[in-house]
């Protein structure tokens, strides 16, 4: 049986003050350097004991040592929150009262606000209440790029960019760390799609890899100091992630230093062996009994029979301990707190600053909340909740507004508000849990009937209404956004283009409002709709967020993370049109677009997307004007660009400033040009603010192999200003006389 955390620590307390009355116990004394008091702690530990740290024993728990007062290891999701508790062997719902939690806007969501520092505060509340809820290492951020736009998980991090997910990995973690909570990044790594998860091989070049599907996972240990690293279900160049030695001992623990444990999935190990020799540090999964984990019995026995060395053993322990002493599992630490005001503000705040404005035609948007009297809200998406329910990512909220809430709210009751469905999402007939933990669904359409009837009411409504929001999207479930499924396509379900058309043909003053964690077609209603407005899933406070922005209390300043392509087809990994490139074939999944993923393929094949990455427009302007360029380090690895930026309109308003660079005749393949700097700028009317922003050796440079090295040429290089990747208000020039190499 499992002690809860506060009877373990009573009774360690007791013995461990048995032990105190005998000896001076080094691993106890806060006075002493970490390492000195793992090593102490080490050396006190049985095989058993050993053994018993470095794999699962419950759903989300490892270790204890109740013996010498080392509580059990616990682990939880998700990225966006606390999740419910679920039985200690079973991933049914646990039924408890205490298991609330705020839920922040989702993964995408914060990449959109493109402000680190909402993602540092994020971090540190759900690390406040991961505290308040007794855990120490929570399972994520997640930070997989957008490969494709189909990809189910996309939601579930912070787009396609390098560059934008590194930043956000950096803040998060450390907001998270700070309040004593281990942040486990995930997963590690090319684990870019659902379908196969658990299976699929990724082939792709050296560069691809170290230029797009790494800086993350890199920035995320090197700067953040992310102490666990979770290894993905899928393989790479053959090997699974679990147990790849390429990754896991040559590039995160060798070449980056990681000092922290690698997690495994939720059952993606495979062998004892692979675990053993190629960088797994704890065991995690979903199946029974924890004596048969690969890292259990097996590896004990291995190593009582000299197949497996006790040093190999000692050093996942040693890492395992050095998370727990990051999370202060053994000395204690404050209690932390659950659903404050003070949460919650932050999470919308973070909602807010993420939404994306895509079309203001005739600044139909903000609309005057004292001058409309009548609103058709329409939609199902107007009175959806989205936090729980998704597998891994689900929050339990004490409350999520709704959008229909959050809207009604703000009108204080001085417009006729009438809500009209509109359309029938996806519903889900949920079944069995798979191996993993997902649980299967069947979709469930609505009949052609059904839908054609809540048409017509909608469009009734709408004709009568002064204004229309149509509140609609996708959803979290099967080949929604959610895990275990891609998406089979980009369209909206249940008819909604169709449906728009006919709302904004009845009523000219119609706003779509996605709530969608991925990109959409919006092909056929588009030209005709004057405003459309991206809002993802914004957590607990979705519903306010969305009625800010819509009735100008605050000015939109989200902008895309990833492409919005026209089409499935323009996009880098469904341009051939092969399954080797996406899903795969024969169990292989080829990415022959390499280092063309996102915008980087849209601007060197010139194809024009629907919206760019970095898109999204505000209620005011913004003026660039002034750039000056200057060298740093003698003219080798470094710049800082420097230019003004005012807010030419009437109202407050951030811009995200975003530097690209260009190496024009580049003697290897590059990208168009690279995000390698940007910066939020909040501005009054009329202000200028000089922006200042800092390159790197690394923003210039291209990964070579065969130097095992980040290289800069010598050479004039572009560095481009903008207020989106299709929209470059400055251009300047960077200079290298020499060339520069890094590590
Ligand atoms: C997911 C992880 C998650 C784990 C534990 C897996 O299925 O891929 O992201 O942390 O389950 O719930």
């Amino acid at each position: 049986m499992l002690l809860p955390r506060t009877r373990l620590l009573a009774w360690a307390l007791l013995s461990v003050a048995a032990v105190r009355a005998e000896e001076t116990v080094p691993y106890l004394d806060r006075s002493l350097a970490s390492e000195v008091r793992i090593k102490d702690l080490l050396s006190r530990l049985t095989l058993e004991e050993k053994i018993g740290l470095i794999h699962a024993n419950s759903k989300f728990a490892a270790g204890g040592v109740a013996r010498l007062g080392i509580p059990l290891t616990w682990t939880d999701d998700g990225p966006d929150g606390v999740r419910e508790e679920v039985g200690q062997d079973s991933w049914v719902p646990a039924g408890r009262t205490d298991d609330f939690a705020t839920a922040m806007p989702v993964g995408i969501a914060m990449a959109a606000t493109w402000n680190p520092a909402m993602t540092e505060a994020e971090g540190r509340v759900i690390g406040e209440e991961a505290r308040a809820r007794n855990k120490d290492v929570m399972l994520g951020p997640g930070l997989n790029i957008m490969r494709t736009p189909l990809n189910g998980r996309n939601y579930d991090y912070f787009g396609e960019d390098p560059w934008l997910t590194s930043r956000m990995t950096v803040a998060y973690v450390k907001g998270m760390q700070s309040e004593q909570v281990v942040a486990c990044i995930k997963h590690f790594a090319a684990n870019n799609q659902e379908t196969e998860r658990n299976a699929v091989d990724v082939e792709m070049s050296e560069r691809t890899l170290r230029e797009i599907y790494l800086p993350a996972f890199e920035a995320g240990v090197r700067e953040g100091g992310a102490m666990a690293v979770m290894g993905a279900y899928n393989r790479f160049r053959g090997d699974f992630c679990c147990e790849n030695d390429y990754l896991l001992n040559t590039i995160l623990k060798k070449e980056w230093k990681f000092p922290g444990a690698v997690i495994s999935d939720w059952n993606a190990t495979h062998t004892t062996r692979g675990a053993v020799l190629h960088g797994l540090d704890l065991e995690m999964g979903t199946r029974g009994p924890y004596a048969d984990y690969y890292l259990a019995k097996a590896y004990e026995e291995g190593i009582k029979n000299g197949t497996y060395s006790m040093a190999s053993l000692d050093d996942k322990v040693r890492r395992n301990l050095r998370m727990l002493f990051a999370a202060a599992a053994i000395d204690g630490r404050g209690p932390g707190s659950i659903n404050t005001p003070a949460h919650r503000a932050a999470a919308l705040r973070a909602n807010e600053e993420g939404i994306v404005l895509l079309k203001n035609e005739g600044r139909l948007l903000p609309l005057d909340p004292n001058q409309v009297h009548s609103v058709a809200v329409i939609g199902d998406n107007a009175v959806r909740t989205f936090a729980a329910g998704v597998n891994s990512a689900g929050v339990k909220t004490f409350h999520e507004t709704t959008v229909l809430e959050g809207i009604t709210a703000r009108l204080h009751g001085q417009a006729d508000i009438t809500f009209s469905q509109g359309y029938r999402g996806p519903e889900q007939k949920k079944g069995k849990r798979d191996a993993t933990g997902v649980q299967s669904a069947e979709v469930l359409a609505a009949s052609a009937l059904e839908q054609q009837n809540l048409a017509d009411r909608a469009v009734k409504a709408a004709g009568a209404a002064e204004v229309v929001l149509f509140i609609g999207g996708l959803g979290h479930g099967a080949y929604g956004d959610d895990e275990g499924t891609d998406r089979k396509d980009l369209s909206l379900p249940g008819h909604q283009a169709e449906l728009i058309s006919r709302l904004v043909a009845a009523n000219r003053r119609t706003v779509v409002v996605l709530v969608s964690g991925s990109p959409v077609e919006m092909d056929g209603w588009l030209e005709q709709v004057p405003a459309v407005v991206e809002a993802w899933y914004g957590g607990s406070t979705a519903g306010e967020g969305v009625a800010a922005v819509i009735f100008g209390d605050v000015n939109p300043s989200g902008k895309l993370p990833c492409t919005f392509p026209r089409r499935l087809k323009d996009s880098p990994a469904h341009a051939s049109g092969l399954a080797r490139q996406f899903p795969g074939e024969n169990g292989v999944v080829h990415y022959d677009e390499g280092l063309l993923v996102g915008y980087r393929w849209f601007d060197t094949k010139k194809i024009q997307p629907l919206f760019p990455f970095g898109f999204g427009l505000s209620y005011t302007n913004f003026a660039y004007s002034h750039l000056a360029v200057t060298m740093g380090n003698n003219g080798v690895g470094s710049a800082v660009a420097k230019f003004d930026l005012t807010n030419t309109g009437s109202r407050a308003g951030a811009e995200v400033v975003q530097l690209y660079v260009r190496e024009p005749q580049a003697p290897v393949d590059r990208p168009e040009k690279e995000l390698k700097a940007f910066a939020k700028v909040f501005l009054k009317p009329g202000e200028t603010q000089r922006v200042e922003l800092q390159l790197g050796q690394r923003a210039f440079a291209y990964y070579s192999p065969a130097l095992k090295a980040w290289v800069a040429d010598a050479r004039t290089y572009d560095v481009l200003i903008g207020s989106s990747s299709r929209d470059i208000r400055l251009q300047g020039k960077a200079t290298f006389a020499q060339p520069s190499v890094s590590r």
